[in-house]
């Protein structure tokens, strides 16, 4: 059975929640599911912006259909050609052979690539071009890497709309509920917009940053994303986020402790230094097993604190392997502008904090603590003294911060 709901006058969002997929993009798990927004304006042409996964098809297709309302569709507007947004589009030309595809022509040579396209009729469009539809135009503008190359955004004047593809979307099916001041959201999806943010286009926080630049003097009223609620009211605060996001800025000062940890006593030196933290005042703290959480989880809560331990035992003469995966994860991702501090440990040829400070090194304004703390298989009187010594450099840097 069909469902959508109506956005504001003459636009409507008919897209799809995904309850069945485990992981998107087949790597970041989606416990909450997840939302294919797709959107369909009735003016004197008919408009779908953007389509969904494949999987979502005959849900996104009785949508589509029931919102046109007999009325054939005339234009398809793909502002990113990524399949959970585009995968569908053939089997909409199916039904209207007759609809002009319009993107960028990046986007366009990447819709035939994927043979989401074959020889019907096109247009592409780029920087500062504007399409009427009736009533409402709507002016492209390009986005590269937010968070393909072929990426535009759009805006509509009249309202205020920007659709913004990737950008400002987040994990979680919205299960009814379609605009943002109809959920939570700093409950129930600012964790996972966070973790969307960061694993998905965190790495192109320039590119983003020029995004902003561009639209800031627009007069956006409403966002329209591909995944997650629209945004009506309230956008400063969301663009306040992604502008701390995109900047690699610290959303919170506190301690996040990450610790690789095979027989429990690493863990235990980093249990140790969260306690005398929290002893010292320091409550806003976060401590996780990079063995037992999936990686998608760490870079998010990195991209939230300012200061982070790792701790790591010597494995096979190197980093722990998925302490290693993460570093090499958050290098990727392009993390900056943290104060990390280390513990290694070992039981002969400890190595694992001077090699995590090689990789930190090769990341931009990452400041690693002086005092490094090694323990050597197991925490001794010695150890606590020396954990007080980090705690100590920990506190001072989080209230040198503060100044
Ligand atoms: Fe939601 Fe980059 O695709």
């Amino acid at each position: 059975m069909y469902c959508f709901r109506k956005i504001k006058e003459d636009l409507f969002w008919i897209g799809v929640n995904d309850h069945r997929l485990d992981r998107f993009e087949n790597i970041h798990p989606l416990p909450n599911g997840v939302s294919y927004n797709a959107y369909l304006l009735l003016d004197e042409k008919t408009v779908l912006f953007d389509a969904v996964d494949w999987a979502a098809g005959p849900q996104f297709i009785e949508n589509l259909t029931a919102a046109l309302g007999g009325r054939t569709l005339d234009y398809i507007v793909i502002h990113h050609a990524e399949p959970d947004h585009a995968a569908t589009v053939g089997e909409i030309l199916l039904r209207y052979p007759e609809a002009i595809v319009i993107s960028s022509q990046k986007g366009l040579d990447f819709l035939r690539q994927f043979a989401f396209i074959g020889e019907g009729k096109t247009e592409s469009v780029k920087e500062g071009d504007v399409r009427a539809f009736g009533k409402h135009s709507f002016t492209f503008f390009q986005a590269p890497m937010v968070h393909w190359p072929e990426v535009i955004v759009s805006f509509e004047a009249e309202s205020g709309i920007l659709f913004s593809a990737d950008a400002f979307g987040t994990f979680g099916a919205l299960d009814g509920r379609v605009f943002q001041d109809e959920v939570n959201f700093e409950k129930d999806f600012m964790d996972e917009a966070r973790r969307y943010y960061s694993n998905i286009v965190g790495k192109y926080g320039v590119q983003v940053q020029n995004l902003l630049k561009k639209t800031e003097g627009l007069g956006i009223t409403s966002i329209c994303p591909l995944h997650g609620p629209v945004w009506r009211d309230s956008i400063g605060y969301y663009l306040e986020k992604y502008q701390k996001w995109s900047t690699y800025e610290p959303e919170e000062k506190g301690v996040l402790i990450i610790y690789g940890s095979m027989y429990g006593n690493t863990e235990s030196a980093a249990c140790h230094l969260a306690s005398l933290l929290s002893e010292s005042g320091m409550h806003n703290l976060a401590v996780y097993d990079v063995s037992d959480i999936h990686i998608s989880y760490l870079i998010s809560e990195i991209y939230k604190y300012s200061h982070i331990v790792l701790a790591s035992v010597t494995y096979n003469l190197g980093i722990y392997p998925p302490m290693l995966n993460l570093l090499e994860d958050m290098k990727a991702l392009n993390v900056q502008n943290r104060t990390v501090a280390l513990i290694e440990n070992g039981t002969w040829a400890i190595k694992s904090g001077t090699l995590m400070n090689e990789i930190l090194s090769g990341m931009k304004n990452m400041r690693v603590l002086e005092k490094k703390m090694t323990v050597t298989s197991s925490m001794d009187e010695q150890s606590v003294t020396d954990l007080k010594e980090i705690a100590s450099q920990i506190l001072d840097s989080l209230a040198e911060s503060e100044k």
